[in-house]
């Protein structure tokens, strides 16, 4: 693994004037929150999806599931944007550059570090809706400080026959069509992608780098480890997110 920036890695960054940023768990893995592949410490080494990330899940135990997702939600609301976070909102604004970010991570990091044009095709830990009649709930909220087994979700207010779930796409489930749209056109209209921290497994999200290199745009990898994306890309780069980014954009100042 080399903390040096890759002189080819650096060369297409700089000619790069629109910039889409595809980020996985690995993103946010120094900032304490956990991925979900990863040996040892991916959360679904722990936990068996399932369980607890299908609407079947949830419809069969909905306390189980609000527990888990409001402990996920609270871990979030403890932790810090990382240096990777900051460098891509520091990029954003580099004169004559656009720079939007496509994610799958479900936490608020990228836009408490600073980024302004944050996609999030998997939904957010701190968005809601009513399971029955759709409504967005914006009332208030618990979050367990300790990890809990069960814990009720809030009765929607407006239909009274639902319950609030989070706003997260679960296994099973379509993408926001808006969004995924959102996505694509970033990529398309990208002169480089750069894909950081996912393991490239799910889709259809880890197809978007293969959209974009259809289209002729350029696809340079960030991640320690090789993913299921490593083998098409056209550059890759070794490195964590909060070690590259920071580089990487500190070299595209001098
Ligand atoms: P994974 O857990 O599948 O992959 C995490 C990736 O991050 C791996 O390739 C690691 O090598 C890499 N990684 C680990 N630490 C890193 C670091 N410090 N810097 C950079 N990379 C690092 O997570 P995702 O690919 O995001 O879905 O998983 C995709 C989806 O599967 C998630 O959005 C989630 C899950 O089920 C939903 O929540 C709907």
């Amino acid at each position: 693994m080399s903390s040096t920036v890759p002189k080819d890695v650096l060369d297409t960054a700089r000619s790069a004037r629109r910039v889409a940023v595809l980020t996985g768990a690995g993103m946010s893995a120094e900032s304490g929150i956990p991925t979900f592949r990863d040996k040892d410490f991916g959360l679904w080494t722990k936990v068996d999806p399932e369980e607890l990330a299908t609407p079947t899940a949830w419809f069969q135990d909905p306390a189980r599931v609000w527990a888990w997702f409001a402990w996920r939600a609270r871990v979030v609301q403890k932790s810090f944007p990382n240096a990777g976070h900051r460098a891509l909102a520091t990029w954003e604004k580099r004169e004559r550059t656009t720079l939007d970010v496509v994610t799958q991570n479900v936490d608020n990091l990228h836009e408490r570090g600073g980024s302004r044009a944050v996609t999030h095709l998997h939904g957010s830990l701190f968005a809601y809706r009513c399971d029955t009649c759709g409504e967005p709930y914006e009332g208030d909220l618990t979050l367990p400080h300790q990890p809990v087994e069960r814990l009720t979700p809030p009765a929607c207010p407006r239909c009274r026959l639902g319950n609030i779930r989070p706003d997260i796409v679960w296994f099973g489930e379509p993408l926001d069509r808006g969004r995924f749209e959102r996505a694509i056109e970033a990529v398309e209209s990208a002169d480089l992608v750069l894909v950081v921290g996912t393991s490239g497994m799910v889709y259809p999200a880890a197809g978007l780098p293969a959209i974009a290199r259809g289209q002729g745009v350029p696809v340079v990898e960030i991640n320690p480890r090789e993913s299921d994306l490593s083998d098409t890309v056209d550059l890759r780069w070794e490195v964590s997110a909060a070690t590259g980014l920071p580089r990487l954009v500190e070299a595209l100042e001098r």
